[in-house]
């Protein structure tokens, strides 16, 4: 271990996505001692810097999310020691070899494994991986490239990225980040359905009337609009984060937890059946009928006024870009015959908030639906799994109001993270950085995953865009489009953060 070094290149260092979530969640590895002893952090991009200049940008991102303990300003110094600066064009091999030339300094003869992080646009990704691969890839350790999507805009166009990428690199040193998968409560979705007797044996159709995954936010585009108006809601959050989760939840049980094992039980491949992918590849076609798509508009409200969408100056006027969807979506096998999926993402609506909501069915001849208080079309048992903010599991169950007489009320059964335990909640981005120095691949997405994923999407996309649908449109900071409303009645559900 002392003979090996990691150096950790963030090519595209001066970026948002670099300042707000690379160097932190580095800085929060490094403090919780999860660096290996010998590490090196390069910023790569454009601008010219010197290192203290990177040095000083990077101080004012890091938030000492451990600033109650004393030490927190000396752990901040030494990690900002052990950050340097290369200024180079993304598609020049020579200033990869100078890269090369100084990581090399660092590694002082050492075994060298080298990961790059690429926070660059995506029509950039090809010519750095071409020029990080062939100019600065490690000589006797393991080179790894840590991609983060847009991974292109449809099945064809992903593809040709893949094909691309393999040109200079093998699958295993690619690292698709999906950042949802690195959150806390994503994780433990397996946990909480494989490691307790009471989920699994009701994970089911027999058990389970509909299952939702929200996602919502309650700010626009804001300076994101031009990349935003490129991709839309659909591509944003469902197709990846949405649809992740979705496969985590309703996969079959994985052999062990090494990452193969559950890769191949969310698809399928020529050779095996593997799980992940295979739930994706069970999924139904998603039906035009099946799908609301909506923009938010302008809306005042306590004399403020919020843009609407088109109001980005970077966003076209006449754009149809959805910035809000709901669909139902079906997985044709023996576990989930029938039950809808509902997904619902979009931005600028009345709260932020991401969860996964699993329905139950009702309590067959229930005794207490007479005289009871006891609703039986609302009275079905509810598991939330809040994954941001104030992350919970809780359990809606039908109880008796104390007394003497007999009324039920639905009260939960609530594991509210902030009240049982002290420690914070690492960021996603720290989580899977390590995993990618550790080399564990189990929440990256595999190319035959990534294919799974848009073959499901690129059908509605280019339909929604080919006809030019229009969207509904929903005012700033409200609730969304009513169509979602229906789209869900016409599956008898009824949206659990509306009820
Ligand atoms: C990104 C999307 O993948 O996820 C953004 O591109 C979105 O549009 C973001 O805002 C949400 O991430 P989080 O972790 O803040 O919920």
């Amino acid at each position: 271990q002392n003979q090996s070094t990691v150096s950790i290149t963030v090519v595209g260092a001066s970026g948002d996505l670099a300042k707000k979530k690379i160097f932190p969640a580095l800085f929060a590895l490094y403090y919780e001692d999860c660096l290996p002893e010998h590490f090196t952090i390069y910023g790569y991009s454009r601008s010219k810097m010197t290192d203290v200049e990177l040095r000083n940008m990077v101080s004012k991102t890091l938030t000492c999310r451990i600033d109650k303990r004393a030490n927190c300003g000396e752990k901040m110094e030494e990690f900002l020691k052990r950050c340097f600066y290369h200024s180079g064009q993304y598609d020049s091999q020579e200033h990869f070899t100078e890269l090369d030339k100084k990581l090399k300094e660092h590694e002082a003869g050492r075994i060298s494994n080298r990961l790059f992080y690429l926070s660059i646009p995506p029509n950039i990704f090809v010519d750095a991986v071409k020029c990080a691969s062939s100019s600065a890839s490690s000589v006797n350790g393991w080179t790894r490239v840590i991609v983060e999507k847009p991974f292109g805009r449809d099945s064809e166009t992903s593809a040709a990225l893949t094909k691309s990428l393999k040109q200079y690199l093998e699958e295993d040193q690619i690292f698709r980040i999906d950042h949802y998968l690195g959150k806390e409560l994503v994780e433990n979705l397996s946990v909480l359905r494989f490691s307790n007797l009471i989920f699994e044996p009701l994970w089911s159709r027999q058990y389970i009337r509909n299952v939702q995954f929200i996602f919502s936010e309650d700010f626009g585009t804001e300076g994101r609009g031009g990349y935003f108006d490129h991709y839309g809601i659909i591509r944003d959050i469902m197709q990846n984060h949405l649809l992740q989760i979705l496969a985590l939840f309703a996969m079959e049980t994985p052999v062990s937890l090494d990452a193969e094992d559950i890769r191949n039980e969310k698809n399928v491949m020529k050779e095996y059946i593997p799980i992940q992918v295979k739930v994706l590849r069970s999924m139904r076609p998603i039906q035009m009928e099946d799908v609301v798509i909506g923009q938010y508009k302008s809306h005042t409200k306590g004399g403020v006024t919020h843009p609407g969408y088109t109001d980005d100056k970077t966003v076209p006027k006449d754009s149809l870009t959805p910035t809000f969807a709901a669909a139902a979506l079906f997985i044709d096998n023996a576990r989930w015959d029938g039950v809808p999926f509902l997904m619902k993402a979009g931005k600028a609506l009345h709260t932020r908030r991401a969860e996964i909501r699993v329905q139950f069915r009702h309590v067959p001849g229930n005794l207490y639906n007479r005289n009871t208080g006891c609703d039986l079309d609302k009275a079905t048992n509810e598991l939330v799994i809040r994954v941001q903010p104030d992350e919970a599991i809780y359990l809606k169950i039908n109880n008796k109001v104390p007394g003497l007489g007999m009324r039920l009320d639905r009260s939960n059964l609530n594991l509210l993270y902030s009240a049982r335990y002290s420690k914070e909640i690492p960021d996603a981005y720290e989580r899977l950085l390590l995993d990618a120095i550790e080399g564990e691949r189990r929440l990256f997405i595999r190319s035959d995953e990534l294919d799974a994923a848009w073959s499901l999407f690129t059908p509605l996309l280019k339909e929604i865009e080919e006809k030019k649908r229009i969207p509904e449109y929903y005012p700033y900071g409200s609730r969304g489009p009513v169509g979602a409303h229906y789209l869900a009645a016409k599956h008898k559900v009824q949206w659990g953060d509306m009820s």
